[in-house]
C-alpha cells in the first residue's frame, strides 16, 4: 500500500535528490578552494560536525591527522559519506547522530572541523556547546561557513530571504552570524576572516572562515 502511495512518492524522490544536490553544490570548485584553506590545518583526533558526503576528506593532512570521526544525522548524506571514507586514505569513521547531542566523550578531540553546516543544524547553539564539550582544553575548532554579512543592508535581505530559502535548501539559514554564535558558545576567535566569495550576491557569498579556541 505504502509503496504505491502517490502522495509519498514526491517525498521519497526529494529524500533521494537532496543528498545528491548538496554533494554537487558543496563540491563546486569555488567551495573546494575554501576547504583547501582551512581543512589542512586540522590535527590529531578530529571530529567533523555535519560530515555530509565527506568532501573534506581529501583535504586533511594525513601526516597530522590520526583519525576523523564524521558526525551526521541520517538524512541520506551518510550513505555518500561512507563511500567517501572507503575511497580516501585518511583514517575515518561515521557517527550517525545529531551534533546537538553527540555520544562522544568530553575533552577528547584535538580538532573540531565544521564547514557549511552551522547554517543548517537546527539547534546550532546546542551543537556548538557540544563542540566545546568534546574539545580538549588546547584544541582548535576550524570553521568555514557562509553567513551573515557585515553590511546592514545585505543582512536585512538575508533575514527576509531566510524563511523561503530554508524551505527549499534543506534548512539552510542565510543569516547566521558565525562569529557571534561561536563567541556565545564559549569560544575565542583566534582567527576570523569575513569575505565575499564573489558569487555576485553577498546574500549567499559572505563567508566566515577561521580558528576558534575554548575560552
Ligand atoms: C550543506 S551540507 C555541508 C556538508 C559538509 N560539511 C560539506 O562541507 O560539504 C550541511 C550538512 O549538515 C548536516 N546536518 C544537518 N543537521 C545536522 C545536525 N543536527 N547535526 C549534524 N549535522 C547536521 C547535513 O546532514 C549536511 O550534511
Amino acid at each position: 500500500m505504502t509503496e504505491s502511495c502517490a502522495t509519498c512518492r514526491p517525498e521519497r524522490s526529494k529524500a533521494r535528490l537532496m543528498p545528491f544536490g548538496v554533494h554537487v553544490v558543496c563540491g563546486l570548485p569555488v567551495v573546494t578552494r575554501q576547504r583547501q584553506k582551512i581543512v589542512p590545518m586540522a590535527f590529531g583526533d578530529v571530529v567533523e560536525i555535519g560530515f555530509g558526503s565527506g568532501l573534506n576528506l581529501p583535504h586533511y593532512d594525513s601526516s597530522n591527522v590520526r583519525h576523523v570521526i564524521g558526525v551526521n544525522p541520517d538524512d541520506g548524506l551518510p550513505q555518500l559519506g561512507r563511500r567517501a571514507i572507503d575511497r580516501h586514505e585518511v583514517s575515518a569513521e561515521l557517527l550517525v547522530e545529531s551534533a546537538e547531542a553527540m555520544s562522544l566523550p568530553s575533552q577528547n578531540a584535538d580538532s573540531v572541523v565544521v564547514t557549511y553546516s552551522l547554517c543548517s543544524i537546527p539547534d546550532v547553539e546546542a551543537a556548538l556547546g557540544e563542540a566545546r564539550r568534546i574539545l580538549k582544553p588546547h584544541g582548535r575548532l576550524f570553521f568555514c561557513e557562509h553567513g551573515r554579512s557585515p553590511s546592514a543592508h545585505v543582512a536585512k535581505w538575508q533575514d527576509r530571504l531566510t524563511p523561503p530559502w530554508r524551505a527549499v535548501a534543506a534548512g539552510c539559514h542565510l543569516n547566521r552570524d558565525t562569529g557571534a554564535l561561536l563567541r556565545d558558545a564559549g569560544f575565542a576567535l583566534e582567527q576570523h576572516d569575513v569575505f565575499d566569495l564573489g558569487l555576485g550576491t553577498r546574500i549567499l557569498g559572505t563567508h566566515h572562515m577561521g580558528v576558534a579556541t575554548v575560552r
